[in-house]
């Protein structure tokens, strides 16, 4: 039906009878001349109708915006002055001899060459066919292909094999809520849909496998973010007989060979690691973004004997911390300013933010000025200034509480100066961060989490400590993180079954709890499992970070929105009385009107 698409259109195909099909972008009518801008995806073509030909002049007038055009013509260059530098076809026209009308299009809902912004995201979804053939959204498209290739290439290449796993299953506790379905040939009972395929990767190591790999869509009912979709899509891998260093050094290796190809950038080799406890320490964040050139700095331990009790209070308490973020040439920024830092950090449970200006270091306390100055003693601030490097111009800021909440203030308020002092540098800044913690206590449930999952093996040498002081276990994970984005994690897993029920118990897992949801996993630990690892990256994340996209759902052909809704189906949505009945299903609520 076309020789070529209407964006490859170039002078060398002048004087050649061609053959376009596409989308009217634009009509205007010149004088007794028609010019239709045809669009496909791979750009624009201008086509021009004159009134030698009344049948086809006469169509051409008919047309609008968005109908579906095939059209014959012949290649001429377009008249001098009349060229459009910025389109590839812009040294060219087609002088129209035949147009078809394919198809008639409604008035759009939005015009095609808006940002993204320009229009409602409510509008943009429920309209996604019109709003992906805008070229800002095919292009991530098509990118996102390009990346799933290099991978599938990379892991092809190294024996990997691309196996598929149920999406009708069981849980698999990844820490979110399930997306449950309901049986019908089992009344009552449940499928869940997969939050990863941990379970079934690791029985594919089991079956001897040895290389696995899927691009597969993963389910968790969490609360969504810009970063976060109920359905997200995992590169999803897993090896055997490799430990973690080979595992992260054959990863990273497919993440630098796929930014040389899609993105032509180098990445550092190695990645830099760095344990969680020093990401915390320096950052006060597992995911820390390395562009930004600002650091957390402890001072508890010059501030233990202040008079000042917001400071002396936590630096004498096991699990609070005091640190100084020192901000260079933040010295300019304003009173208004600071209050308005000093409510962001409030979202995250910080009870102040306290801060020094530096005037003139030279001058010892004289040049600093700050309301908590009369709370310390001089030999106090002026070490503190020391430890931090203060210099003139510069502001200090200080976050005193619980570790917790020094680390998500204090780490979040890095980020965001960051960004607002236009000190994130350019550029790629991947990491492996290492060396987690087994678990996570919560306060609230008064029990243990993992920090990953129930199937992380445990360091080897903290093995004895599962019992007794859980706590202290470190992890055999790794997560990577890229500019403060953690886009994969994994880890190597328990491959022995007394050791899985350990963990287990630690987790305030009965055995008959775990016999009920995991008893086939311990049951296949029985039977010759290998040791084994892997990871999975989240394709939407990478894709994001690697368009420069602001969400992820922009680089996700049909997203949901932050209420876990679809516009353009309207799911979820209610169903028959019939279906429940089938189902055996009976809903408490009501059911609301249909719309
Ligand atoms: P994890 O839960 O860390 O690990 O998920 C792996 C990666 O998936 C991405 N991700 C998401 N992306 C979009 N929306 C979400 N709701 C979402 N949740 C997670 C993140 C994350 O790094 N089975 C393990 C992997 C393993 O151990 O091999 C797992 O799923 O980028
Ligand atoms: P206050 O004496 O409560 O008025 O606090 C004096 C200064 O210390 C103010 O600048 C507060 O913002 C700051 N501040 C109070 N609590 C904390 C805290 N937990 N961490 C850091 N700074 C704090």
């Amino acid at each position: 039906m076309r020789s070529l698409y209407c964006g490859q259109l170039n002078e060398s195909h002048i004087d050649q009878e061609i053959e376009l099909a596409g989308w009217v972008h634009r009509r205007r009518d010149h004088g007794g001349v028609i010019f239709i801008d045809l669009r496909d995806r791979e750009g624009i073509a201008q086509v021009v109708f004159d009134p030698d030909l009344p049948d086809v002049f006469a169509t051409a007038e008919s047309v609008r915006n968005e109908f579906v055009l095939h059209i014959k013509g012949k290649v001429r260059p377009r008249p001098e002055g009349t060229e459009n530098n910025d389109l590839p076809s812009g040294q060219v026209e087609i002088l129209g001899k035949e147009l078809t009308v394919l198809n008639r299009s409604e008035t759009p809902p939005f015009m095609l060459d808006i940002e993204d912004d320009e229009v409602g995201e409510e509008h943009r979804l429920k309209y996604r066919y019109v709003d992906l053939r805008r070229p800002a959204m095919y292009q991530r498209l098509k990118f996102r292909s390009e990346i799933t290739r290099a991978l599938r290439y990379y892991l092809d290449e190294r024996g990997f094999l691309d196996i598929e796993t149920p999406m009708l299953t069981k849980a698999t506790p990844e820490g979110a809520r399930d997306y449950l379905v309901p049986s019908r040939t089992h009344q009552g009972s449940f499928f869940a849909l997969p939050q990863s395929p941990q379970i079934f990767k690791q029985l594919l190591m089991v079956s001897g496998v040895d290389r696995y790999y899927q691009i597969v869509r993963c389910f968790r009912d969490e609360d969504l973010r810009a970063d976060r979709q109920p359905e997200f899509t995992q590169l999803d891998i897993e090896t055997s007989f490799m430990n973690e260093e080979e595992i992260m050094t054959l990863m990273e290796g497919m993440i630098r060979e796929m930014f040389a190809r899609v993105l032509e950038e180098q990445l550092p080799d190695p990645f830099p690691r760095i344990a969680y406890a020093e990401a915390m320490q320096r950052y006060g964040s597992d995911k820390p973004d390395l562009r930004i050139p600002l650091e957390l700095v402890e001072v508890a331990d010059l501030m233990q004997s202040v008079e000042f009790k917001v400071f002396s209070g936590p630096a004498n308490d096991e699990g609070s911390r005091v640190t100084a973020l020192r901000v260079p040439q933040g010295g300019k920024i304003s009173r208004k300013e600071i209050d308005d830092y000093t409510k962001f950090v409030g979202i995250y449970g910080a009870k102040g933010l306290a801060y020094i200006k530096v005037n003139e270091i030279a001058r010892g306390v004289e040049g600093l000025q700050s309301p908590i100055l009369k709370f310390l003693p001089d030999e106090v601030a002026m070490n503190i200034m020391q430890r931090v490097g203060a210099e003139d111009g510069d502001l200090v800021f200080f976050g005193a509480d619980k570790a917790k909440v020094v680390n998500e203030a204090l780490g979040a308020l890095r980020v965001k100066l960051g960004h607002d002092l236009g000190m994130v540098e350019k550029g790629w800044r991947p990491l492996w961060v290492v060396d987690f913690p087994m678990f996570e206590w919560d306060e609230k449930d008064g029990r243990y989490y993992s920090l990953h999952h129930p199937f992380t093996s445990p360091a080897e040498a903290d093995l004895d400590k599962l019992e007794s002081d859980p706590g202290s276990c470190l992890s055999r994970a790794y997560d990577m993180v890229l500019n403060g984005t953690e886009v994969g994690g994994g880890s190597m897993r328990i491959y022995r079954e007394q050791v899985q029920e350990r963990v287990f118990r630690a987790l305030g897992i009965s055995d008959e709890e775990a016999q009920e949801k995991f008893g086939f996993l311990l049951e296949a630990l029985k039977h010759g499992c290998p040791p084994h690892g892997g990871l999975a990256f989240g394709l939407d994340r990478l894709v994001m970070l690697m368009t420069g996209a602001q969400s992820i759902r922009d680089v996700m052909a049909f997203p949901k929105t932050q209420s876990a809704a679809c516009l353009l189906t309207d799911a979820p949505s209610q169903v028959s009385p019939a279906q429940l009945v089938e189902l055996g299903i009976r809903v408490a609520k009501p059911q609301k009107e249909e719309k």
